[in-house]
């Protein structure tokens, strides 16, 4: 298994997110590493790493070891082990993360749809067996992990006096981080080691020599050169990647609310709250304000670019054909962006049976957000080398469920790098072989909620939308 690895001579990360700063961060640690040139690179205005509409940062992500599958349960719980650490200079200090459980529920019904898809239910229940298992591996004491059978249970549980689903189960082991923070830690430890190069701009496309990827060209016409170049853009990594059938660029709703210190109060300890059968869910609000999400299949937003690199069919080909991706349009593309109705009154649901307090019932949104995930058609991350570009590495798919991994997923994608990839994700984060690359991609892990396919500008331009 252990094939000889030379580092490169520069290695080229594009994307400052939870995938290349912690990459990033892994390499600085590594001594087989020190001559290395790193450069990271991300498309920020302000000179931000990352930039202020990545969806790495914002306020508030869950951090749990609740998943339906075994691998990512498992490597979930070695991240919150990091997350528990206090202290300034440990991951879990200075606010970073504060654990105050999760409830996941669901509504009554079948676990397994017609099409052998799990449902929420079927979701929320594998998690369970796997965190109960987790307890027991850890020697938690009895009642970490708590089932929830009926509406009663789950009131309770709650912690806001909402029944919002019929069977669920209580983790007191997870919470979560403020994701600013968080980021800014990170970032601060690589700038401290003092080996990374940080450029603020915007890649215009890869440039290649023959089958091999040299660098990227800039906005501004300056290329930067690396032998290995790492794409880790997050939801603009298939502008610049032909990612189609492997992964695309979702935009998922967050609304917000201003709430009272009175309010602050009574929400500053009751759990995660989410419902897997609409995939609502509010992390326990934090500075007074009540943010709401919802876990769909998203919104795209096709357009035709010709930046992404193709493999090409023929030699003749171009390698950069206009090809239509799913791109991200965010608060910063347009500053009264603000979400669909759709997702407006989902989200307004959402608010209602999570916090059910009359005095919340309409109170208006501060503002909105359309979070862009990199969404697989498993939830899997995608983190290889490309099969047909050398000197061309992908590290993405975050599909939603990434930023729980910051402390310890940037030695997972190094390890890959140097072609020791984990032996349980070795098939979960391989280069997928596609073979309709029109089918579009859709997330059926269990863990969605909303409708199949809808599109971003239609969306926006529906009565009751405020565009
Ligand atoms: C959870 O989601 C389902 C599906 O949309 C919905 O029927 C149910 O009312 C939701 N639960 C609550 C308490 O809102
Ligand atoms: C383009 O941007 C890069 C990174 O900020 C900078 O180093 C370079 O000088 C710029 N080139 C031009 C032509 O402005």
């Amino acid at each position: 298994m252990a094939e000889p690895f030379t580092p490169p001579s520069s290695i080229l990360i594009v994307g400052s997110g939870v995938f290349g700063l912690s990459t990033a961060y892994a390499l600085t640690r590594r001594p087989e590493w020190a001559q290395t040139a790193i450069t990271v690179l991300d498309r920020s205005s302000g000179g931000e790493f990352p930039a202020k509409d990545s969806s790495s940062i914002d306020s508030s992500r869950i951090v749990r070891a609740d998943y339906a599958d075994r691998a990512y349960a498992h490597l979930a719980a070695v991240a919150q082990d990091e997350w528990r650490k206090p202290g300034a200079d440990s991951w879990g200090g200075e606010g970073r993360y504060a654990e105050t459980g999760f409830v996941i529920c669901a509504d009554a019904g079948p676990e397994v749809r017609p099409d052998g898809m799990r449902t929420g239910l079927g979701f929320a229940k594998s998690a369970y067996v796997n965190a109960l298992e987790l307890a027991e591996k850890e020697g938690l004491p009895e009642g970490s992990v708590v089932e929830l059978r009926g509406r009663e249970a789950i009131k309770q549980a709650s912690g806001t006096g909402a029944p919002f689903g019929d069977w669920g189960y209580l983790n007191k082991r997870s919470g979560w981080a403020n994701a600013e923070k968080s980021m800014k830690f990170l970032y601060d430890r690589v700038v401290a080691a003092g080996r990374v190069k940080f450029v603020a701009a915007a890649v215009e496309r890869l440039e290649i020599q023959g089958k091999r990827v040299t660098g990227a060209k800039l906005q501004n016409g300056t290329s930067l050169s690396a032998e290995l170049v790492m794409v880790a853009a997050g939801a603009w990594t298939p502008s610049l990647v032909d990612l189609r059938g492997q992964a695309v660029a979702t935009g998922q709703v967050i609304a917000y609310t201003d709430i009272s210190d009175e309010e602050q109060a009574r929400l500053a300890n009751v759990p995660v709250l989410m419902n897997m059968t609409n995939s609502n869910f509010m992390i326990t609000p934090s500075n007074n304000v009540v943010k709401i999400g919802r876990h769909a299949y998203g919104y795209q937003n096709p357009k035709t670019v010709s930046t992404a690199l193709v493999v090409p069919k023929n030699e003749k080909d171009s390698v950069f054909p206009e090809i239509v991706v799913s791109q991200p349009y965010t608060h910063v593309d347009d500053a009264k962006l603000w979400v669909p109705a759709e997702g407006e009154r989902d989200l307004r649901q959402g608010l209602r049976s999570m916090v059910p307090w009359p005095e919340l019932k309409d109170r208006p949104w501060t503002h909105s957000r359309i979070c862009w995930y990199t969404d697989t058609a498993t939830g899997d991350f995608v983190i290889t080398y490309h099969p047909h570009w050398e000197g061309l590495f992908i590290a993405t798919g975050g599909s939603g469920h990434g930023f729980k991994f910051l402390p310890v997923l940037g030695d997972k994608i190094a390890d890959t790098i140097e072609k020791h990839c984990p032996a349980e994700f070795q098939d979960k984060w391989s280069w997928k072989e596609v073979t309709d690359i029109e089918k579009a991609i859709v997330t059926e892990d269990g863990s969605r909620g909303g409708k199949v396919g809808l599109l971003l500008m239609d969306e926006l331009r529906k009565n009751g939308s405020r565009l």
